[in-house]
């Protein structure tokens, strides 16, 4: 059963469903001609909220006409866009609504398959969680990234550069005239933000997890080779569904999503890919453990050299090759056999990759950026169920540091307090922030990039040990802790830290830990549980998500969405 045949049963009749559908559809001006073929829905995310989808008209374009030109009938469906800059209270508050929408609307309307356009953060984790729980064969072709930005000489990029330059107007060496003429300079195009930030990881991750066509990943939004892999993406999907295969769940495996972490460890990627490809996992009925995602990090070092654990941004690692020339630098890591919606192998694309002479982004293992890899999962009494570290992007200086906590007890208290002189801090404080996790904040801000104290940026400190149960974009520096599990507002024992406390960090030793004696550690913990609780909101999509999301160590889906695909 297939074309506009499937899912006949709305009106018991199968015949006058069928009848009806053709009625309607035609009443658009198809032929049955058309109508005869395979139906590849085509997810439409365009929205003037989100520039990192400007490009998505063109590409929808291009991929109808590849659809066509394969002889199957494209169809073009809207779905709920977020545009990480814009989206209130957080765009991780808004993902799994995305999912939801995108799972049902391509459970509902009859396509043999489906192709999805996406690329702002929390876009493709959103598309492929809804994909992989319908399980009919998918492509994604991401938006991609901006070109970069030039000022004064320098090449700028969306958002490292952002955050760089807005410290630097912070601590009064850049004024206002100035930063407002960087503002338009920063994301000089339409596509996602061009450094290793939570796009791109994830549009690298999914390409290497087979999802979508090699060189998907990098292409900038912009050129004409964009549109071209959006063709292509259209004429193969036709193929996908005539097979009926693979299916989401042929490609994300286990041995897939060790992959997609060893591509995740050596682009410099951003903590939340480890969220989201739990989430991904999860809709498969599969469990990403922190551990692994640690081990491989040991094993694995970054090779390429992006903003923000380097110095280059997504255009220079297209041209130098992309996601098929890492993996093949990679290739001792990976499972080569697993399968991709190309029809080859990661180990054949991996083979297959153009050799660029000279170029100096993807590294050699002999010649790594860090010899391991970015991120590194902690534990400790102040994170039983594990926290997270982007040691790649660290100061290696404080990778061991203890010192004496200040603790922030949310944003608001945070944003109220942390430019003011009177501020009790130094350059060796811990800076706590909490009540930002899932449930806390909700929605799990990327607040854990606390800034640094005025007081301090003004007199030179760039970086100081941080720590909180919020994430932080991928696109950030520093010596950040961030994912702590459990949050502080489901009873995670961040609630227990009192400003003045000494909290000691060992990255190497993997562990984070508040130094306080056994019994003092039972009193608080006694009087935090009996201190109530803030009710969850009374109605709407904000009770769902408070009382079904699940914590950072299992992806922050919601509890009922997991498991394997139904049909
Ligand atoms: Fe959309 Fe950065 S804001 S990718
Ligand atoms: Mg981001």
């Amino acid at each position: 059963m297939s074309g506009l045949r499937k899912g006949l049963t709305s009106y018991g009749d199968a015949g006058f469903s069928l009848f009806l559908r053709k009625a309607f559809i035609k009443a658009m001006g198809y032929s049955d001609d058309a109508l005869d073929r395979p139906i590849i829905g085509i997810t439409n995310t365009g929205s003037d909220y989100n520039p990192c989808h400007g490009n998505s008209p063109d590409l929808i374009e291009a991929a109808k006409r590849g659809v066509m030109l394969a002889g199957g009938l494209p169809m073009v469906f809207p779905t709920i866009s977020i545009g990480e800059s814009f989206a209130h209270p957080t765009s991780m508050f808004l993902r799994n609504l995305m999912a939801m929408d995108t799972e049902e609307m391509i459970r509902a309307q009859p396509m043999d398959a489906v192709i999805v356009i996406g690329g702002c953060d929390k876009t493709l984790p959103a598309q492929l969680m809804g994909a992989i729980s319908t399980n009919l064969p998918t492509i994604v072709v991401p938006t991609g990234p901006m070109v970069v930005g030039h000022h004064k000489g320098e090449v700028l990029g969306a958002c490292t550069d952002c955050r760089r330059l807005w410290g630097m107007h912070r601590a009064g060496q850049i004024d206002a005239a100035e930063i407002e003429t960087i503002s338009g300079r920063l994301a000089p195009s339409v596509g996602t933000c061009m450094v290793m930030g939570t796009a791109s990881t994830m549009a690298c991750v999914i390409e290497a997890l087979g999802f979508s066509l090699p060189m998907s990943a990098t292409i900038p939004a912009v050129h004409a080779e964009r549109r071209r892999i959006a063709e292509a993406s259209g004429k193969r999907i036709v193929d996908l569904a005539k097979a009926g295969a693979p299916r989401p769940r042929d490609l994300i495996t286990p041995a897939a999503l060790r992959n997609a972490l060893t591509v995740l460890q050596a682009i410099g990627g951003s903590t939340n890919g480890i969220i989201h490809l739990t989430a991904m996992a999860g809709r498969a009925g599969t469990r990403i453990e922190l551990e692994t995602v640690d081990e491989i990090g040991r094993n694995v070092p970054v090779l390429v050299d992006l903003k923000p654990s380097g110095d280059h941004y997504m255009e220079h690692f297209h041209h130098a090759g992309g996601v098929p020339r890492l993996l093949r630098e990679l290739s001792r890591h990976l499972d080569p056999a697993s399968p991709t919606v190309s029809g080859r192998t990661i180990g054949e694309i991996a083979e297959a990759a153009e050799i660029v002479p000279g170029q100096t982004v993807i590294r050699g293992a002999d010649k790594p950026l860090k010899s391991t890899g970015a991120l590194a999962v902690l534990r400790g009494n102040l994170c039983p169920r594990g926290a997270v570290i982007k040691q790649s992007a660290a100061s290696p200086h404080l990778l061991s540091h203890t010192g004496p906590a200040l603790v922030f007890e949310n944003v608001e208290d945070m944003a109220a307090r942390i430019d003011s002189d009177e501020l009790d801090v130094t350059p060796e404080t811990v800076l706590v922030l909490r009540n930002t996790g899932p449930i806390g904040a909700p929605g799990m801000p990327e607040a854990g990039y606390l800034p640094i104290p005025r007081k301090l940026a003004r007199a030179g400190v760039k970086d100081m040990v941080r720590i909180s149960d919020a994430r932080m974009s991928g696109t950030a520096f520093g010596t950040i802790v961030l994912h702590i599990a459990p949050e502080s507002a489901a009873g995670g024992p961040l609630a227990l830290v009192r400003t003045g406390d000494p909290i000691r960090l060992d990255v190497a030793a993997r562990t984070l830990d508040l130094l306080i004696d056994d019994a003092e550690w039972q009193r608080r913990a006694a009087e935090h549980a009996a201190t109530p609780r803030r009710p969850p909101p009374a109605r709407g999509y904000a009770r769902l998500f408070e009382t079904t999301v699940l914590q950072a160590d299992e992806g922050c889906d919601f509890d009922f969405l997991q498991g394997g695909p139904q049909e």
